[in-house]
């Protein structure tokens, strides 16, 4: 029976790994999504069932988990240098022409895209993947193998079977630009700061403390050097083949060059056809590509002299801005945005950039009328990058930030240490009562389908939503009038009834308390289960929950406070909504452990120590990376470090073994 269990586990798992790579590096699954979620399906069920069957590398892991890490610093066994730059086709010519002195003998040149993301360094050994470390300095980085594992498109086991025994690959991963402007769209919609480009949203996404955010974010990653002992290949471009076979995902756009003039060809065609590929790159590496050569050729301290990398011009135009627009927000933040005479940039016409804040502004120095340039280098949207001051003949006015709402005319604020300006009348400014209502319905929150932001305007409008507690006294006539069909009143009536079942940790998200996003809102929800219990809550009580601050803490007692909020709850109470944490949910969780920071050390027969560590969460108490002062007690397997073990006792700190452990939380 458990032999045929292991068999089943094991096929699953291969199964999985193969189907991930079909979907997800050649883009060309053979199966449904269906079939693949009921085969996961069945191997997770499988695995929490049989938890000794447990693998580091098991397709399960690419769901990620909510456990928060510090991430540990790792040495790289190989430094993870930098490139020189170049920005033009003389100082590539340069290049060329001092590697041809130098080698004094034919060579090639491999031209491949330089993927503009977050370089990556994985180890692997025996095929499975042990480490994925960050650049860091160069010399150390950042332990982020538990996020890369939820990246579909990198193999946690290789294919075939002639690869090296152990060697290291480096790559960038990369947000794809529709994920990126999909997620863009989300924060802005929560009035979360925007990622400033593709780079910065897959750095951030993969420095995140939580494997499942990184999961949710769908990046991606491409290959394009490989260290090690013994290579397969004496050069570059075969190792590149290679590593292709063991299932990476290395660009097809790479080539293998003769000549200079090839060279050349390679970048001016990427220069444009760049625009039409689905991640972002910021210029061509150029590589010798004989392992010999390279080596012949050396390192200066700080980059190879074997490669150098092409920077493309970020594209600029020049245009006139014509006014400065303000939006509020839901929040009540005030967003600049210039409105420019059209003007075409990089395959599309752009007519409006974002100021971001009064301090850019402010730095720009721009006056009405003012020849702009304007640049998207990278970022989605264009950015104003400085002020073509010759052309300016007449001045116009200088633009000077608004000092009053310009929906609702009251006098902004900016709190302190925050760069953007705020409206503070929160109750009776239309955009931010709108803005809190389209949150309110929105997908993470609420959930009710059938009302865009064009429908809550006219409802608003027409007096019959006035605050987020209204949705709950739509009445079938009154929304029954034009331009709405009888079936969308239908719809729309039965998605609110709905709704009342919303656990209340959504519920809580969906009140749009400020700084209370989505994960803040869940972690509120556990640690104090009823909104009555929340709303008494003070600020030690509120500061004591993992990652809540002072500046979150007051902003729940702010919204609590007000009586105006305090009618909505009631009435939402009254609605039905859910006010407290499900039995289900709770069931997981207690206090058992609350206040006491835990260090898991050694190995541990009858759990994972991901397993253990989330056993900590759920119960209430902290994981800690290392012993200090603050530890309460040792998690510990077998083989814990002597080390270790020595300086607890010199702390007199207790240690406890995995039954005891158990017996604890039981
Ligand atoms: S090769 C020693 N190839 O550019 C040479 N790097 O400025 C190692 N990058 O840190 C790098 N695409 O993050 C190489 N095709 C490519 C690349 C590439 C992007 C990044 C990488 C590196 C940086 C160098």
């Amino acid at each position: 029976m458990e032999e045929s269990v292991k068999a089943r586990i094991d096929l699953l798992r291969k199964q999985l790994h193969e189907h991930n790579y079909k979907y997800y590096v050649l883009s060309a699954p053979d199966i449904t999504d269906k079939a693949f979620d009921e085969m996961m399906r069945e191997l997770q069920d499988l695995e929490k069932a049989h938890p000794d069957y447990y693998d580091e590398n098991s397709p399960t892991l690419r769901v990620g988990n909510d456990i928060n890490q510090n991430f540990k610093q790792i040495r790289h066994r190989y430094p993870m240098l930098s490139l020189g730059n170049t920005y033009s086709e003389g100082e590539v010519a340069d290049f060329y022409e001092r590697v041809r002195k130098t080698l004094n003998e034919p060579f090639e040149i491999v031209c491949e895209l330089k993927y503009d993301g977050t370089s990556i360094s994985l180890t692997y050994a025996n095929g499975a993947l042990q480490y994925a470390v960050t650049r860091g300095d160069g010399e150390k980085g950042d332990d982020v193998t538990e996020n890369v594992k939820t990246i579909r498109s990198i193999p946690l086991q290789l294919r075939g079977n002639n690869y090296p025994a152990e060697f290291e690959i480096r790559g960038e991963i990369l947000m794809p630009w529709t994920v990126f402007e999909q997620l863009n769209k989300e924060r802005e919609q929560q009035e979360e700061q925007l990622f400033a480009n593709p780079r910065n949203a897959a750095s951030g996404t993969l420095k995140s403390q939580n494997s499942s955010v990184v999961a949710s974010r769908k990046l991606d990653a491409y290959f394009y050097y490989l260290l090690g002992e013994e290579l397969p290949a004496e050069d570059h471009f075969s190792n590149m083949q290679a590593l292709r076979q063991w299932g990476f995902k290395v660009s097809d756009a790479t080539k293998c060059c003769q000549t200079l003039e090839e060279v050349f060809q390679f970048l001016n065609y990427w220069d444009k056809e760049r625009n039409n590929l689905p991640v972002a790159t910021d210029g061509v590496v150029l590589k010798v590509n004989s392992l010999r050569q390279q080596k012949n050729l050396g390192y200066t301290a700080k980059s190879p002299r074997w490669a150098i990398a092409y920077k493309f011009q970020a594209q600029r135009s020049l245009t006139r801005l014509n006014s400065v627009t303000y939006q509020v927000g839901r929040t009540g933040a005030i967003t600049p945005v210039a409105n420019l005479d059209p003007v075409q940039l990089s395959g599309t016409v752009v007519k409006r950039a974002s100021l971001h804040n009064a301090d850019i502004i402010q730095k720009l120095d721009l006056y009405l009328g003012d020849m702009v340039y304007v640049e998207k280098g990278g970022e989605i949207i264009p950015k104003i990058v400085g002020v073509d001051t010759d052309s300016r003949l007449l001045l116009g006015d200088k633009v000077q930030f608004i000092t009053r709402c310009p929906e609702c005319g009251t006098p902004l604020v900016r709190f302190e240490g925050e760069a953007a300006h705020y409206c503070p009348n929160d109750s009776t400014c239309p955009p931010q009562i709108k803005g809190r209502m389209e949150h309110f319905i929105s997908r993470k929150a609420m959930n009710i389908d059938g009302i865009g932001s064009e429908t809550v305007d006219l409802f608003y409008r027409k007096g019959l939503l006035h605050d987020i507690s209204s949705f709950y006294d739509l009445q079938g006539k009154d929304i029954l009038m034009e331009g709405i069909r009888e079936k969308s009143v239908h719809n729309i009536l039965q998605s609110i009834r709905e709704s009342i079942n919303v656990p209340f940790e959504r519920v809580l998200y969906a009140l749009g308390i400020r700084f209370v996003g989505e994960t803040t809102a869940k972690k509120l929800a556990f640690a104090f289960h009823t909104i009555d219990a929340l709303e008494q809550a003070t600020l030690e009580q509120l500061t004591a929950v993992d990652e809540i601050g002072k500046r979150i803490a007051e902003s729940v007692q702010l919204y609590f406070r007000d009586e105006t909020n305090q009618r909505i709850i009631e009435k939402l109470r009254h609605a039905g909504l859910q006010m407290t944490l499900s039995e289900a949910r709770m069931a997981d969780k207690s206090d058992k452990l609350k206040g006491l920071s835990i260090v898991i050390s050694g190995t541990f027969t009858l759990h994972s120590r991901d397993e253990y560590k989330n056993m900590i969460e759920k119960h209430g108490g902290k994981n800690l990376s290392g012993v200090s002062s603050k530890t309460d007690f040792i998690l510990a397997g077998d083989n814990m470090g002597p080390a270790k073990l020595e300086k607890a006792a010199k702390m007199g700190i207790k240690t406890i073994n995995e039954n005891d452990f158990l017996q604890l939380i039981k």
